[in-house]
């Protein structure tokens, strides 16, 4: 995957549990062929000991996509690593920046920010165990370290492994005191620091992640570092990833409309409906398609209120399309 001539990873959709589940990477697909899609957090035990197809099982139009990891034990990694590698996963990513409390004591998450010896050996042993590229998705820091000398020092002894890649959430972890989502927003984003580990570490791939909502905030990082990664606004307004093949990758095929992604995701989801899959499982991950155009609220509220009724079909989401284009009686009543 190395050897396109613009790295996959100049942008990426953010590894988002409860979201980014393989319905959502099918849907994020159809807005952006370039981008490099994250699964939600699988850790190494679930791996290892789950139902692995429920787990790791995706479409192949996914590619380019990276499976991310969580855990402590550089034997279970590498073993997870391999069937992520089996199951064809282009990446394999772990993750040191996720500062839940239930990740905390199974020794895994932002905490190893402190333990950037014990990370080397977990990398180390999954670099040995597949050839796809293995990856890491840190914090600036966690807590009172000083964000200088820790992070160079992590990403130091890391990078000594021969991990090239590092995306960095410009943003501390605190570990005790502020629940994940309120370590979402604080403490405040430091971008300048990412800036100065790209510009200490030329040889190595930094992507810059936090806080970024649009492609040209996207670009602007892009002056300083190698890629971007942005978690929540591709959630809340995908359409922003129509522009990313065209944008930021230089391609230039037209962006597809919203209709026409809403169309291409149809025979997919009477696909998914037909092998048992509710149809709320794949509508909630698009509710955001047409954020900021007329009859968006509309859209939203139909299948809010539809798509997780017992028995609920693909009619539902035809009638969710009829309401966003206006050719439904529901949507001239609302007017
Ligand atoms: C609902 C949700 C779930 C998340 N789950 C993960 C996860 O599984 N693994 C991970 O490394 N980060 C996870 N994150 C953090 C994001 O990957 C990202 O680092 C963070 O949201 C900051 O980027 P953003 O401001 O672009 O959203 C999650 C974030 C959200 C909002």
């Amino acid at each position: 995957m190395n050897s396109s001539p613009t790295p996959p990873h100049r942008f990426s959709v953010a590894p988002m549990m409860e979201r980014t589940d393989r319905h959502c990477r099918y849907f994020l697909r159809l807005l952006s062929s370039r981008a490099l899609l994250y699964t939600e957090m699988v850790t190494a035990d679930a791996v290892l000991h789950g139902d692995r197809e429920r787990l790791l099982g995706f479409d192949a139009s996914e590619h380019p996509v990276a499976l991310q990891l969580g855990g402590s034990d550089p034997s279970k990694l590498a073993e997870a690593s391999r069937i992520g590698e089996e199951f064809g996963y282009d990446e394999i990513n772990l993750n040191i920046g996720c500062p839940s409390d239930r990740v905390q004591s199974g020794r895994f998450g932002a905490c190893l920010m402190a333990e950037p010896e014990l990370v080397a050996g977990c990398v180390a042993a999954m670099r040995a165990a597949v050839s796809v590229p293995v990856t890491v998705k840190c914090r600036i820091g966690i807590d009172d370290q000083d964000a200088e000398e820790s992070l160079d020092k992590f990403i130091d002894v890391v990078a000594d492994t021969g991990c090239k890649t590092f995306i960095v959430h410009a943003r501390k972890a605190w570990l005790q005191g502020l629940s994940p989502k309120e370590n979402r927003e604080v403490p405040p984003l430091d971008y300048g620091r990412i800036y100065r580990l790209k510009a200490r570490r030329p040889d190595l791939t930094i992507v810059v992640n936090g806080g970024i909502e649009t492609l040209p905030d996207a670009k602007a990082h892009l002056e300083h570092v190698d890629g971007v990664m942005v978690g929540r606004a591709s959630y809340a307004d995908p359409y922003l990833l129509a522009e990313v093949d065209r944008e930021i990758f230089g391609s230039e095929a037209v962006p597809p409309s919203r209709l026409d992604v809403l169309d291409r995701f149809m025979p997919y989801v009477e696909a998914e409906l037909a092998k048992g899959v509710r149809l709320n499982q794949m509508t909630r991950h698009i509710l955001g398609l047409f954020h900021g155009v007329p009859r968006a609220r509309l859209f939203r509220r139909y299948l809010a209120e539809n798509a997780h009724l017992d028995g609920a079909g693909i009619e539902v989401l035809k009638e969710a399309r009829r309401v966003v284009a206006g050719e439904s009686d529901r949507a001239i009543a609302a007017e």
